[in-house]
């Protein structure tokens, strides 16, 4: 099974352009996990510029794959959260005014409240993820206030491939710029595992770039969405999201240590249940 998760925000953004019904990313979630995604990814952001209450709520009720919420730590949305009960959350920060998340949560300055919303989710057996920087100030304080997994923000890496450089391209095409930022990802991955984190990466993918982070071992999930509906537009979203899967699955090199993570999350999963349960 491909570990891709798409994120359908950008097929809200679409409806929203005219306030309208349509498209509806309901429809798209199906598609995408026709075309064999191993989630959905969707962002309930504060001002609600894309997805809406109702989809998360129709979401839940229809996706038969993995949901995940991503959401930042505002009590009115952690509240959501618990109410609707994704499979996880991806935990993020949010400014109102940037075009898409800047950056990764800063999990040491908010320690305290992290923790609290982490035990919160668990409460209601949703596994907790944070979107960070490979920065071990950020993996330690992940693992410290509990979170099962983290999602390495993979936007530095995004902004060194040639594709966004430019005329600024240096000779090598970026390959040294984009080496260290490949290096600085496997860094957060060790340290991560090192202290039982799973690992996820996430953010500036595109079929341009996504080899580079696909061959690098352990990690588990990609969350990717403005390049695959970019393209859907024109081939439509199921082709889009198959398209990418096969290049992950191109690309990836260690499907025995992969299968590893993932039931390591599925014993996460188990072992959570079993808590409630008690
Ligand atoms: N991961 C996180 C935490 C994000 O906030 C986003 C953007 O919503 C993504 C992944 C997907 O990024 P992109 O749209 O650039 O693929």
């Amino acid at each position: 099974m491909a570990v891709l998760n798409v994120n359908i925000d950008h097929v809200a953004t679409v409806r929203q352009a005219r306030m309208t019904d349509e498209p509806d990313p309901v429809w798209a979630a199906a598609e995408c996990e026709l075309a064999g995604a191993n989630g959905i990814t969707i962002h309930l952001r504060q001002d609600r510029r894309h997805i809406c209450d109702r989809d998360v709520r129709l979401l839940k009720e229809t996706v038969a794959c993995k949901l995940n919420l991503e959401m930042c730590m505002a009590e009115p949305i952690v509240k959501i959260a618990e109410e609707i009960k994704p499979d996880q959350v991806t935990l993020v920060p949010e400014k109102r005014a940037e075009l898409t998340t800047e950056g990764g949560l800063d999990c040491a300055k908010y320690k305290r409240r992290l923790a609290e919303v982490v035990k919160r989710m668990h409460k209601k057996g949703i596994l907790v993820s944070t979107f960070i920087a490979p920065d071990r100030e950020q993996i330690i304080a992940s693992a410290q206030t509990g979170c099962d997994a983290i999602e390495l923000h993979t936007g530095m890496y995004a902004n060194a491939s040639p594709a966004t450089l430019g005329s600024a391209k240096p000779a090598d095409g970026g390959q040294r710029a984009i080496n260290k930022r490949l290096s600085e990802l496997e860094c957060g991955r060790d340290l991560a595992m090192e202290n039982k984190l799973v690992v996820h990466a996430g953010h500036g993918l595109t079929y341009r770039n996504i080899a580079g982070v696909a061959r690098i071992k352990d990690l588990c999930e990609f969350n990717i969405g403005h390049s695959i509906i970019a393209r859907a537009v024109f081939v439509g979203i199921r082709q889009a999201t198959a398209e990418m899967i096969k290049l992950i699955d191109k690309y990836r090199i260690d499907d025995f240590r992969l299968s590893n993570a993932d039931c390591q999350l599925k014993l996460q999963i188990a072992n959570r249940k079993s808590k409630i349960e008690n």
